[in-house]
C-alpha cells in the first residue's frame, strides 16, 4: 500500500515517528514534509497529500497538525477527499467502514504517539463496508 504523508511544524515530530514505524512495517511511504520544526502552513501539506491520492499516486493519506483540525479542513476542500480527524481507534475503524475515508488526520497536541499508532494501524487494516453506506458516501461528491 502506498501512503502519502504530510504535516505542519506542529505535527512534524509525530509524523516523523509514524513514518519511521510505517517504513519498518514495509509500507511504501511518500513523506511530503514538513521536514523540520520551522513554522509552515498546514494547507500546503494537505494539498500535496490530497493531490497524491486524487492522482492515483497514493492509496491512502495521513496528515498531522497540532489539533488535526486545520489540516483536515484543508484536505476536505478537495472533491473526492474524505479526510477524517480521529482521536481513537474506534473512530479510525468506523471512518473506514462507514465513510470510506481516504485520509486519516491526527492532532499531535491532542493524542500521544501510542494512540496515534493504533489509529493508523486500524485505519490501514480496515476495508470500506460499502452496502448501505454507498449512497451516503456518493452524496459527499455532490455537495
Ligand atoms: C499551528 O500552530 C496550529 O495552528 C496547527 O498545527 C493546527 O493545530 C491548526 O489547525
Amino acid at each position: 500500500m502506498r501512503i502519502a504523508v504530510g504535516s505542519d511544524h506542529a505535527g512534524f515530530e509525530m509524523k516523523s515517528q509514524i513514518v519511521d514505524w510505517l517504513r519498518d512495517c514495509d509500507y511504501d511511504v511518500t513523506d511530503f514534509g514538513a521536514h523540520g520544526l520551522e513554522s509552515v502552513d498546514y494547507p500546503d501539506y494537505a494539498n500535496h497529500v490530497a493531490k497524491a491520492i486524487l492522482s492515483g499516486k497514493a492509496d491512502s493519506g495521513l496528515l498531522v497538525c497540532g489539533t488535526g483540525i486545520g489540516i483536515s479542513i484543508a484536505a476536505n476542500r478537495h472533491l473526492g477527499i474524505r479526510a477524517a480527524l480521529v482521536t481513537n481507534s474506534t473512530m479510525a475503524r468506523l471512518t473506514r467502514l462507514h465513510n470510506n475515508a481516504n485520509i486519516l488526520a491526527l492532532g499531535s497536541r491532542i493524542i500521544g504517539f501510542e494512540v496515534a499508532k493504533d489509529c493508523v494501524e486500524i485505519f490501514l487494516a480496515t476495508a470500506y463496508e460499502g452496502g448501505r453506506h454507498e449512497r451516503r458516501v456518493a452524496k459527499l461528491c455532490r455537495i
